[in-house]
């Protein structure tokens, strides 16, 4: 049967209904399974497989890839583990690995793993389909659209196409998307990784990672490293994480109409500089993001003029949790340069939008840049 996403999401990988079993049956906590005998099947060991996180990888993959054949879907204890998975597990000592300059700020690290391993790792900039003059020769393409936390978006089809020409398998980091708001595989990706803590489970009380792979083959290495370093979802987070998927378009129709809301009302706003969201028509990565998306996420950056002033907004906004990550239902915010590593300015904010009533949100934001500006 054919059906919306809205509905899709809601029964994503539920199994047949059985009479007195529940719709979604409960989280299987469970180290090892009763084995006789030869030591086959689909559960052995508790680090291998779970009933629970079978459930969930349909799920994922029913969303990433609907109606796509042969695709697999991995899940891993957080976002981290699975870029990590597929970046350690596909390339090999001499290999080269291309990523953006401008993505999620932990990505650095991977790099210096994989350059201790031998790997020669070249970075170019999301925006202007850069990396595509990175290319040559390269094993591997990693994407992240639209960036965190610079929000630039990048052409997927015409990355991918050009690097499947050359030989080099492409994943693209569809955090912030989330399988909603855009699908690497049907844009030419071979992986679709993502870290589940954010929009996708949207409550902000979990951390979870997937990474969807085109081919079994490709699966198979990647839920090999999972064994091997053992970075696993418990039962109880990827339970979770699969009741939270029936409000996926809910919770993302209502945060994407939130974030549209604060960007329009924050372009109206003397002290807001670098305003970026995908949704908004003046944007820059506005065009190829229609193309791509079908929603424009939760996130919104821009710039306060200066440090101090940054602070007084997060201290003002009542609605809004000055907190780190992003895609929980309710609105976040953080001056992103306390960490370090991102290239923005000292009064850059990146504005997590819930699911809070619109003008409720608005309202308390632009109070708070007022008071700030006092
Ligand atoms: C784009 C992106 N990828 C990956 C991650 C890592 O996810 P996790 O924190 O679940 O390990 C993050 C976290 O913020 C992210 O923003």
């Amino acid at each position: 049967m054919s059906t919306g996403e809205g509905t899709r999401a809601v029964r994503a990988g539920l199994p047949e209904p059985q009479k007195y079993e529940p719709t979604l049956p409960g989280p299987v906590f469970a180290a090892h399974y009763h084995l006789p005998g030869e030591p086959t099947g689909p559960y052995t060991y508790g680090r291998d497989s779970n009933p629970t996180w079978t459930l969930l990888e349909q799920a994922v993959g029913e969303l990433e890839a609907p109606g796509e054949t042969g695709v697999e879907t991995v899940v891993f204890a957080s976002g981290m583990a699975a870029v990590s998975a597929v970046l350690l597990s596909q390339v090999r000592a001499g290999d080269a690995v291309v990523l953006p300059d401008d993505g999620y700020q932990a990505l650095p690290l991977v790099r210096e793993q994989l350059e201790e391993y031998g790997v020669e790792v070249r970075t170019a900039p999301t925006g202007g389909d850069a990396q595509l003059a990175e290319l040559d020769g390269a094993k591997l393409l990693w994407i992240e659209t639209p960036s965190n936390p610079g929000l630039d978006v990048c052409d997927v089809r015409r990355l991918a196409d050009a690097a499947h020409a050359g030989g080099a398998l492409v994943a693209v980091d569809n955090t912030l998307a989330t399988p909603l708001g855009q699908r690497p595989l049907a844009l030419g990706a071979d992986f679709a990784v993502a870290s589940g803590t954010k929009g996708l489970t949207g409550h902000g009380d979990l951390l979870l990672g997937y990474v969807v792979c085109r081919t079994a083959e490709l699966a198979a290495r990647v839920r090999h490293w999972r064994k091997v370093v053992g970075a696993i979802p418990g039962p109880m987070e990827a339970w979770l994480a699969h009741r939270s998927l029936a409000t996926l378009q809910l919770r993302s129709d209502r945060q994407c109409a939130n974030a549209l809301a604060l960007a329009r009302a924050l372009a109206a706003r003397a002290e807001v500089t670098g305003l970026r969201y995908p949704g908004l028509p003046e944007d820059p990565s506005h065009k190829i993001a229609s193309e791509q998306m079908r929603r424009f996420g939760s996130v919104v950056s821009f710039d306060l003029p200066g440090r101090e002033h940054a602070e007084r907004f997060l201290a003002e906004a009542r609605l809004v949790d000055d907190a780190t990550s992003f895609g929980s239902v309710r609105s976040s915010a953080e001056r992103r340069g306390r960490w370090g590593g991102d290239a923005v300015s000292e009064g850059f904010i990146r504005f997590s939008a819930g699911v809070e009533d619109t003008d409720d949100l608005v309202a308390d934001v632009l109070r708070a840049l007022d008071a700030a500006a006092d």
